[in-house]
């Protein structure tokens, strides 16, 4: 048990009107907890609202815009003067561009930067001088596997989801410095079947759509459920996360051909983009709710595999070790010893 109020248990959750944020909320709220939704679209956060009660949880709108530190702030204070606690807080809102360096412009870059890395910057903030005075909480941050490795056409994103792990690392010597017991979890995230892909801002000829294999925003809230409660350092979700972190990390020249090749392909549709507004300034669920999922539902998977790296390194390590002494080994039972040698060279004058 979290909380500390018998089973009251508190969630506060950015970029809660819409997709994983929205998928997130719903599996808190049936899971019993009291749910704070942030964002700015004021049809998807009446609809999050909805979807808590629904599933029996009591919900609190909280309508603001993540880049206006002083209105987040605001905000955790309404969640405190209303049930006194804050156990947990789930940092999801972002923005994103598709297009290439070269066509994104400053405004653009300073907006993309603000929402996805200083919307995490400024709730984390606000959830820790709430957490530091209660003495205990958690703050998850949402993450993507685009956080270890950058690709083509989203440059602006995923500098800013660097820039939150970087900011995270700084954060927690600091907690452990403080010896705080307000703990930091990061879940990575692989493609998901949300929204973005159809308000995020796109100058390509083409549909935006996630790079397969894709999953359901609501297997992907109940594995961010699990992780919020065991609040270990890190967790990254799927194979195909692990697979793009460890495989930059390895090799990430070779990473750099594979993703000029397939990166502009794997990112867009067959079908040609067309004039529509997007959320990069305005949110797009102000007048219209849509949900939690987007239109990829097709074959998007319904469950996903949690890895913890710690236990990913330790099995690399113990593999290297394996390895190592395998081909040490072989080495020994070819080369043959200074004995054998001896006994086999022919003497002098035989
Ligand atoms: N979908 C994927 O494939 C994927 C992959 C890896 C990681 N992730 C991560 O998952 C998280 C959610 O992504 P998603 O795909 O669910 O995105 P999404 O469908 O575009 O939803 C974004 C959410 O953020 C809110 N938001 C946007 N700008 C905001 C602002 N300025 N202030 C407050 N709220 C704002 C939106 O609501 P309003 O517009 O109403 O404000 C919405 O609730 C992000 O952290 C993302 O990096 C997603």
């Amino acid at each position: 048990m979290i909380g500390s109020k018998g089973d009251l248990r508190v969630v506060v959750i950015t970029g809660a009107s819409a997709g994983v944020g929205r998928a997130i909320a719903q599996e808190f709220a049936s899971q019993g907890w009291w749910v704070g939704l942030m964002a700015r679209g004021r049809a998807g956060l009446a609809g999050a609202q909805a979807d808590v009660r629904k599933r029996g949880g009591a919900a609190l709108v909280l309508p603001i815009d993540v880049t206006d530190a002083a209105a987040v702030e605001r905000a955790a204070q309404e969640v405190m003067q209303h049930w006194g606690q804050i156990d947990l807080w789930i940092n999801a809102a972002m923005a994103t561009v598709l297009a290439p360096v070269s066509r994104i412009t400053p405004d653009e870059f300073r907006r993309v930067t603000e929402v996805t890395y200083l919307g995490q910057v400024f709730g984390t903030q606000a959830a820790l001088r709430h957490m530091r005075r209660q003495g205990r909480g958690t703050i998850v941050s949402i993450g993507s596997a685009l956080a270890y490795r950058g690709i083509p056409l989203q440059a602006p994103y995923c500098a800013a989801k660097f820039a939150t792990r970087g900011f995270l690392d700084a954060l927690r010597a600091e907690l452990l410095h403080e010896k705080s017991p307000v703990r930091l979890t990061e879940v990575h995230l692989p493609a998901v079947n949300t929204p973005q892909f159809d308000w995020a801002r796109n100058k390509m000829p083409h549909r935006a759509q996630p790079v397969p294999p894709v999953h359901q925003p609501e297997a992907i809230a109940q594995a961010i459920y699990r992780a919020a409660l065991e609040a270990p350092r890190e967790v990254w979700l799927a194979g195909s996360a692990v697979r793009a972190i460890i495989g930059d990390a390895a090799a990430p020249a070779l990473v750099d051909r594979l993703l000029a090749q397939d990166g502009y392909s794997g990112q867009q549709t067959e079908d040609l983009a067309h004039e529509r507004p997007d959320n990069l300034f305005e949110p797009m669920d102000d007048l219209e709710d849509h949900g939690a999922s987007g239109r990829f539902g097709d074959g998007a998977r319904t469950y996903v595999t949690a890895y913890r790296p710690v236990q990913l390194r330790a099995a690399g390590m113990a593999i290297g070790f394996a390895v190592l002494y395998g081909a040490t080994r072989l080495l020994r039972a070819l080369t043959p010893s200074k004995e054998a040698t001896k006994r086999s060279r022919p003497r002098k004058g035989s």
